[in-house]
């Protein structure tokens, strides 16, 4: 399969559906103009889309049909992007980059990137409710999001980083931060994916298997990145891990462990789902892109 062509047609999708979101909010009266356009900057500001990609390749992998799962992979983006608009306050990771573009804060002001995150966040709850899917498994939906995103999972994550910044944590502690900051959303996506399409317990389990596998590789990776790669290719500042001392798989492995342990995580995330039919070929491939992107 055409693996770029997958992924470039799933973003339009996924661009397509957040650009008129964001239409509608600057459109909405009772959105103050510039707290919209805060949340415009951040949320169109490029990005690849992963999260809401591999919830439409869980959803299709299980068989799912229904247009539903548009709006719900678009909630996993405004998610993420509030994530990182928050991640990189000077209060946290004190970021002046981000996506190719100054960072959020610096050209909105704190105040506005809080609020621009914080109403990024509240509203993926709100796009879920209006979908036109099953109630009942709707609640499945919020259930798993708020619980992959909220404080025993991203948010969890999030401040075990800060916490242990200037520290050297041990390996569980390491574990716990790179599976909760970024692992946990990125299972929930899969899990969502897969929630959507009315999937067996089986094949749950299996994506399961395979979500916990590439969302850890997929933050070793990252750390990678911020040592081998540009900004130019990453559209943010690199070589900020070291310089904040923050704990990563390359400061506690090295490079050439860290790299072997992200490829065997991918082999695993390939052995989970090496029973699902040829509608997983997608997830195979973007567990591997995972490893190999430049950006
Ligand atoms: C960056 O996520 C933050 C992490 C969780 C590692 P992405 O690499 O998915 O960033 P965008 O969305 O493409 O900008
Ligand atoms: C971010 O991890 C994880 C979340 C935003 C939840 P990083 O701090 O490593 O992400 P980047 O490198 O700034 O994108
Ligand atoms: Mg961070
Ligand atoms: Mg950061
Ligand atoms: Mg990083």
């Amino acid at each position: 399969m055409d693996l770029k062509l997958y992924l470039s047609r799933k973003k339009k999708i996924i661009d397509d559906f957040l650009g008129n979101y964001i239409t509608s909010k600057k459109k909405n009266k009772d959105c103050p103009a510039k707290l919209a356009e805060a949340m415009g900057y951040a949320l169109l500001a490029g990005g690849k889309r992963v999260r809401p990609i591999l919830a439409i390749a869980a959803f299709e992998a299980a068989g799912g049909r229904s247009k539903g799962i548009v709006p719900v992979a678009a909630s996993l983006e405004l998610i993420h992007t509030y994530s990182l608009i928050h991640d990189d306050l000077p209060a946290m990771d004190d970021d002046d980059f981000r996506r190719n573009k100054p960072t959020t804060h610096k050209v909105f002001g704190e105040g506005t990137a809080i609020l621009a995150g914080d109403a990024l966040l509240t509203d993926a709850f709100n796009i879920i409710s209006k979908t036109k899917t099953d109630p009942a498994i709707l609640i499945k939906v919020v259930s798993e999001l708020s619980h992959g995103a909220g404080p025993d999972g991203m948010v969890g994550g999030q401040t075990v980083d800060l916490m242990l910044e200037g520290t050297k944590a041990g390996k569980k502690d390491l574990l716990y931060i790179h599976t909760h900051k970024t692992g946990a959303l990125i299972r929930a996506s899969i899990r969502i994916g897969a929630i959507m399409a009315g999937c067996s317990p089986a094949a749950l389990r299996a994506l399961t298997g395979y979500g916990d596998k590439i969302g850890l590789a997929f933050q070793i990776a990252d750390d990678i990145l911020d040592i081998t790669g540009t900004k130019e290719e990453m559209g943010k500042t690199t070589g900020a891990d070291d310089a904040r001392g923050k704990n990563t798989y390359p400061s506690t492995f090295g490079l050439e462990e860290s790299q072997k342990m992200a490829e065997k995580l991918v082999n695993d995330s390939l052995k989970a789902i090496q029973y699902l039919d040829k509608k997983a070929e997608p997830l195979a491939e973007i567990a591997r892109y995972i490893i190999a992107r430049r950006n």
